[in-house]
């Protein structure tokens, strides 16, 4: 090495030793920081801290040349490391052999719990419970961050209206306000109150944008919205994500209104840079950059690398075409120094928020926190709160632990993969506790217990084991019917062109019926399923999802009362795949449906005209199965007296509701705060959520319940992003779901 290279990596050593050694204290030192350090730092540094590699454990050569490629600085960041071990070994390359000693960062999908798996995120929504979701996030926090995470692709904000779209799974429902409010609470959870603390790891808001609004409900497909929309319904929750500091976004895989969201100046550098002023860093999906090219965006790599770096996506994950062709632009002033320096910053900036730079290296003497009692209780209870009760005719739920002989039939009964759903990480599905693995500590001595799949598999079309199901249930009291959508038919490229219950489920259930025997069915699946059949058949119904580790004993609690079922639904179901989309925050139309649809019905196949000329199907109601924000409880609740007081000095508009417990049980009630826009520039939403609180009634109890709702979230944007907060009339409901009760009005006043 000749003289000046030498003398130039001594001054970095003595540089990188003496400045990162101390965690610099304030964002103005980190920002000196990070200026030092980028003022050090050749292109072809630069370009490997923009590229981010898959470290593949399969293949043999790969932690070799891993570690070469870290040592000579072409890799910022590593996703899918498989141990704290290789964690260390190639931050050890990164912070001892590499010239400038800068950190790796590691992330892996750490969507719905690391090792201890929480429900889906659509399964938690339904808890809406922002705290015990934020707790969650702080448990998978802790449990990736001993294995040497420190970032993780999540929470997952898209907004989706299509239940045949496999990631509905890992949504947290259809409504913009409540995925802000939830999914800034697992960021929340994920970084903690310390970023620099081991146990934080870096959240992600991904897709940014519009992922969720794909085509017909088919993953990666074109998505069409128009700016008002995105505005007022897609991007509201990514702000909120922003708000609560979420370090990075993850760009998504569609194209949007013709420009794929990974080369998207505007939703990039116009929204989430200037009007929103983030920080951290953007890093592409996996090979999205790359995937431009069969967009039709960039002719090559070399094309799709300029788009991405001009747009602001900062880390390239997996492809390389940053690393391989940066340079080229560079020369051919397609891309500026300014553009790859301000990348670069971003990434830096957060490597040193994390205290990367300070505390590389992963404990790994600590105890293990896998597992633990206090993380199961948490899984327990979240997957207790994010199943709904959605059916329960003559309370035949809660079951009598006395009942003398309970069958427990069904291809999900004691199927432990299925429990873990989709993202399950490093989730082990030898850990997953069944329904029927539990079951028996439920019931009295003296009671039975049967057991019977049915179907060997919940897709199977095989009928040979039914016989043996009706036989076990015409021996029990009561039959629990464990059915629903098994966790390969859900996630990432798992849609479905009809959304009903696999394979000869439905023969299974009318089968079982036919004894008479009283049916609770418990229904598992990653989106909201068609299941009429079974629905009518079944005098109690317990939605589950795929509730994660503790599946068996969050279900049984609910079905043996030691738990109030408190859930509400955050989709909106349909009765059939041909309703989608189905929505509740749906325009009113110029010839909306009248309230009764029985009204508008038709009977098919005979020669009178459709009765009414309005936005409707003849051959079905419009209404869905189950509206969004719906879900039952063991007891009942009253709501009375809404009303509104006087705006407070700022406007905001306060009202105030009775809720009574009814019912013989205490239990937790989910009270909507939802307006409406009676006449605006654009047409507006017949309803839209604004707010929610969880109310914890004791049995006979009553308590009015207050809500403030800022005059701003009244307002909306229009085509050409201009906010508007328009006087005149307003509606506002406090009630049990989107489909229930009456409102007040009030009126805003001219400004
Ligand atoms: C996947 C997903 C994304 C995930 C990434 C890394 O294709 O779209 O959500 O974070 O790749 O696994």
């Amino acid at each position: 090495m000749r003289l000046p290279h030498l003398l130039l990596s001594c001054a970095a050593f003595m540089l990188a030793v003496t400045v990162f050694s101390a965690q610099p204290a304030t964002e103005a030192e980190i920002e000196i920081a990070v200026g030092k350090l980028l003022s050090q730092m050749t292109l072809a540094e630069k370009l490997g801290q923009m590229s981010q590699q898959h470290y593949d454990t399969k293949s043999l050569t790969n932690p070799v040349s891993s570690a070469n490629a870290v040592r000579n600085g072409q890799v910022g960041s590593f996703l899918n490391p498989d141990s704290a071990e290789t964690v260390n070994k190639l931050q050890k390359v990164a912070v001892e052999e590499s010239r400038l000693k800068i950190p790796l960062i590691f992330g892996i999908d750490v969507i719905h719990g690391y090792r201890t798996l929480f429900p889906i995120p659509l399964g938690q929504s339904c808890s809406w419970n922002p705290e015990l979701i934020e707790a969650a996030g702080r448990v998978a926090a802790v449990e990736s961050s001993s294995a040497g995470i420190r970032w993780t692709f999540a929470p997952m904000l898209d907004i989706a209206r299509d239940a045949r779209w496999g990631r509905i799974a890992e949504t947290l429902g259809e409504d913009p306000y409540l995925t802000g409010q939830l999914g800034a609470a697992m960021v929340r959870g994920f970084q903690g109150k310390d970023l620099t603390a081991p146990d934080s790891i870096a959240a992600c808001a991904k897709h940014y944008v519009g992922y969720g609004a794909a085509e017909g409900g088919r993953d990666y497909n074109t998505t069409l919205i128009p700016e008002a929309e995105l505005r007022n319904i897609y991007l509201p929750s990514f702000r909120a994500a922003k708000e609560a500091g979420v370090q990075t976004f993850m760009s998504a895989f569609n194209d949007l209104n013709g420009v794929p969201t990974s080369g998207n100046v505007f939703t990039l550098r116009q929204v989430l840079q200037k009007e929103w002023g983030f920080d951290g860093f953007v890093v592409s999906d996996w090979e999205s950059i790359k995937e431009m090219i069969a967009h039709g965006a960039a002719a090559d790599l070399h094309g799709a690398a300029r788009l991405g770096i001009n747009a602001g996506v900062d880390m390239e994950m997996v492809s390389t075409s940053y690393r391989d062709h940066g340079a080229a632009l560079l020369r051919e002033g397609a891309i500026s120094t300014a553009m790859l320096d301000d990348s670069v910053r971003r990434i830096l900036r957060v490597k040193f928020r994390l205290g990367l730079f300070s505390n590389p290296y992963t404990d790994t003497t600590r105890p293990s926190p896998l597992l633990s009692e206090e993380n199961l209780r948490v899984a327990r209870a979240l997957a207790t709160e994010s199943m709904v009760l959605l059916k329960n005719e003559k309370s035949l739920l809660p079951l009598s632990a006395n009942t003398k002989t309970i069958a427990v039939i069904g291809p999900l009964a004691d199927s432990a993969v299925d429990m873990r759903g989709c993202w399950s990480c490093r989730g082990e599905a030898s850990e997953c506790r069944t329904v029927y693995s539990v079951f028996k500590d439920y019931v009295g001595a003296k009671s039975k217990v049967l057991y019977a799949p049915g179907l060997e598999h919940a897709s199977s079309t095989d009928t040979s084991e039914i016989a043996a199901a009706v036989k076990a249930a015409r021996k029990a009291d009561v039959v629990v019917l464990c059915i629903g959508e098994p966790h390969e038919l859900s996630g990432e490229a798992r849609c479905r062109a009809f959304i009903d219950l696999p394979g000869a489920q439905d023969q299974l259930i009318s089968a079982v019926a036919a004894t008479g025997k009283p049916i609770v069915l418990v229904v598992f699946g990653g989106r909201p399923l068609t299941f009429a059949n079974a629905a009518a058949k079944a005098q109690s119904i317990l939605y589950a999802w795929h509730p994660g580790t503790m599946a068996g004993p969050a279900i049984c609690d609910l079905l043996f009362g030691r738990a109030n079922p408190s859930g509400k639904l955050t989709t909106t179901f349909p009765r059939t795949v041909g309703q989608i989309p189905l929505y509740y925050n749906h325009k009113n139309t110029g010839r909306p449906v009248p309230l009764d649809p029985k009204a508008a019905q038709t009977p098919l196949g005979t020669a009178e005209d459709p009765k009414g000329y309005y936005s409707q199907y003849l051959d079905i109601p419009q209404a869905p199965a189950y509206p969004f924000g719906f879900g039952l409880s063991y007891t009942t609740f009253a709501y009375s007296d809404l009303k509104l007081e006087a705006p407070d000095a700022n406007g905001a508009i306060i009202a105030t509701v009775t809720i009574a417990n009814t019912g013989t049980r205490d239990g937790v009630e989910v009270a909507q705060l939802y307006t409406r826009q009676l006449v605006g520039t654009l047409t507006r939403p017949v309803k839209e959520l604004k707010s929610f609180q969880r109310v914890a009634l004791k049995a006979g109890e009553q308590r009015s319940v207050r809500f403030e709702l800022p005059k701003h979230s009244l307002g909306y944007y229009d085509n050409t992003g201009r906010f508007l907060l328009e006087p005149g009339k307003y509606h506002l409901w406090i009630a049990p779901n989107s489909a229930k009760g009456a409102p007040v009005e009030f009126v805003l006043p001219t400004q």
